[in-house]
């Protein structure tokens, strides 16, 4: 709790430009949760975590400021939610540490993600991305976060982040709150447009398989028209119609209607039609984010503002419960 209201947190990489999956699978929610007055909100630009993978400098340091205007743009008020970077606030790396004390081998061998990524990175399986799920549990543990609004693919991260919090507050008592994870009713897997067997990604490699938050009317309406389907020739909601079904999906969260809903609007319609109704549905909820975007990518002063403010309002609460935890577990304070 914060000034009695419940606590929610969340965050994104700094990897890359965000995809349509961020958005629908997290952002969206941030963006609909944060009208609740009664919540106090965290929103991470989770830097160190980018970093498990090896980074341009000049790109990352882009990157970051670009997903802070993202968020911005897409509807977070700065002045209400704490939109910080992770690195700004010393107390994430140092939690991680602490916490990492408390945290089993096995327990990170079974995290799919790092099976995923050392897959896909095979050069490079450093320590950080093996403890990768040790520092998410330290953001949000440091909030006291009741609330951890995510996608799907993170509810393995948020169930060994409330073992680690379960762990520690057996031996020392109530020191952490146990978050909730919250998966939105729409959204939550968005899959490739290239292959939709496949989770949506800003690291794949085929820019036809994922929308980027900033791509143009065209490019959008131009991936949807390739996006892959099947030759049945008939729209249908089923797992046996992974294309399809993604398309209906990425519909119902972006106009907030009903797969039912959806399937009466789309019915008797030919796979191209279908394609270009998204499309549009997308570009309509994106252009006018995107215009906002410019706006913002015009103020550097007002951005670095936000930037330096927020990082101590972060910091302010991370060094509260921080410095509880150095207490517990015997640091001379
Ligand atoms: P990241 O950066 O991979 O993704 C950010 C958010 O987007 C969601 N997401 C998706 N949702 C639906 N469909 C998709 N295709 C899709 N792809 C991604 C993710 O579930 C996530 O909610 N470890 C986290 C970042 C993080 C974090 C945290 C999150 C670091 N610390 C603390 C919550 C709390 C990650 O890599 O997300």
């Amino acid at each position: 709790m914060i000034d009695g209201k419940k606590v929610m947190l969340s965050g994104m990489q700094s990897t890359g430009i965000i995809t349509l999956g961020n958005y629908l699978g997290a952002l969206k929610n941030w963006v609909d949760l944060s009208d609740d007055d009664s919540i106090k909100c965290f929103y991470g630009i989770m830097d160190l975590h980018s970093i498990t993978v090896r980074q341009d400098p000049a790109e990352l340091r882009k990157n970051a400021r670009t997903l802070l205007m993202l968020y911005i743009a897409a509807g977070l008020d700065p002045e209400k939610n704490c939109i910080f970077f992770q690195s700004h606030v010393p107390a994430h790396a140092e939690l991680a540490w602490i916490l990492n004390c408390y945290t089993y081998m096995g327990e990170m061998n079974r995290m799919t993600q790092f099976k995923d990524k050392s897959a896909k990175h095979a050069d490079n399986i450093n320590t950080g991305l093996f403890t990768y799920p040790v520092l998410m549990a330290a953001d949000i543990l440091l909030y006291q976060a009741d609330y951890v609004p995510v996608g799907k693919d993170q509810m393995q991260h948020l169930e060994i982040t409330r073992d680690i919090a379960n762990r520690f507050n057996g031996i020392y008592g109530d020191v952490f709150t146990i978050p909730e994870g919250y998966v939105g009713q729409t959204g939550a897997k968005i899959m490739s447009l290239q292959d939709p067997t496949k989770k949506m990604s800003k690291s794949d490699e085929n820019p036809n398989a994922s929308i980027s938050l900033l791509d143009d009317k065209d490019t959008i309406m131009r991936k949807f028209k390739k996006a892959v389907t099947d030759s049945d020739g008939f729209i249908a909601y089923s797992d046996d119609k992974p294309g399809i079904k993604n398309l209906i999906d990425i519909y119902c969260a972006v106009t907030g209607i009903t797969v039912e809903e959806a399937l009466n609007e789309f019915d008797g319609m030919g796979y191209g039609v279908l394609k270009e109704h998204v499309g549009e549905a997308v570009a309509g909820k994106l252009v006018p984010l995107q215009e906002r975007f410019k706006e913002l990518s015009q103020d550097k002063a007002y951005i670095d503002r936000i930037i330096k403010e927020n990082a101590e309002q972060a910091a302010y609460y991370a060094n509260k419960t921080l410095r509880k935890v150095k207490k517990k577990v015997g640091f001379i304070i």
